[in-house]
């Protein structure tokens, strides 16, 4: 019994000291490294999911019963974006110091930006309804209005892809 409660207390100073350690951890700010790279993760989650419904949409494939899923899978990823915009984008993220392609414009009008977030939030919320309606044409439209949403804010805010510098041969 007298061994039990020395074990017992050393696993809640354990206990506690672990969870010192945890809430330590999550005071350290995330290195803007993998911000971006979690940043670039998002956009490409919305992207895919652009990309299933377009092939349904162009009529690849005939999976019509997969849209409705689709749209809201990137409802939950641009809230993702919407919601988290200043923490996937904080100030000093940009080209000048890691491999991103967001431009400084970003930081110089940050409202724009945001509003570019939010109106894609609005877009992919129309396409949902639009997609539960089951109306093929509708939706049709509605995404090419997604897709709108996405090109106004990278025509702005994100550069250009570089292209990589061949090597010249002779
Ligand atoms: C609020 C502005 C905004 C909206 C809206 C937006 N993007 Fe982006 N997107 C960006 C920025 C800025 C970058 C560059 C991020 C970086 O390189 O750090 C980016 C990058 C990307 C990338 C490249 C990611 C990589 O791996 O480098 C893809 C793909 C992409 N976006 C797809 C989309 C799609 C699809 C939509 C619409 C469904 C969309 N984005 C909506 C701002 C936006």
């Amino acid at each position: 019994m007298k061994y039990w409660n020395k074990s017992a207390l050393i696993g809640v100073f354990a206990a506690i000291a672990l969870g010192i350690g945890a809430v330590a951890v999550a005071n350290v700010p995330d290195h803007p490294e993998d911000v971006v790279k979690y940043r670039k993760s998002v956009q490409q989650s919305l992207a895919v999911h652009m990309r299933l419904m377009k092939a349904v949409v162009k009529g690849k494939v005939s999976f019509t019963g997969h849209l409705a899923d689709q749209a809201r899978a990137l409802q939950v990823s641009s809230k993702t974006l919407v919601d988290n915009l200043a923490v996937l984008f904080p100030a000093g993220t940009g080209a000048d110091k890691l491999k991103t392609r967001a431009r400084p414009e970003i930081w110089r009008d940050w409202k724009k930006f945001e509003a570019g977030a939010q109106k894609l939030s609005a877009e992919t919320a129309k396409l949902v309804k639009i997609a539960n309606g089951g109306d093929m044409k509708a939706f049709a439209v509605q995404y090419k209005a997604v897709g709108k949403a996405c090109a106004a804010c990278h025509k702005p805010f994100r550069a250009k892809k570089k292209r990589k510098k061949r090597k010249k041969r002779n």
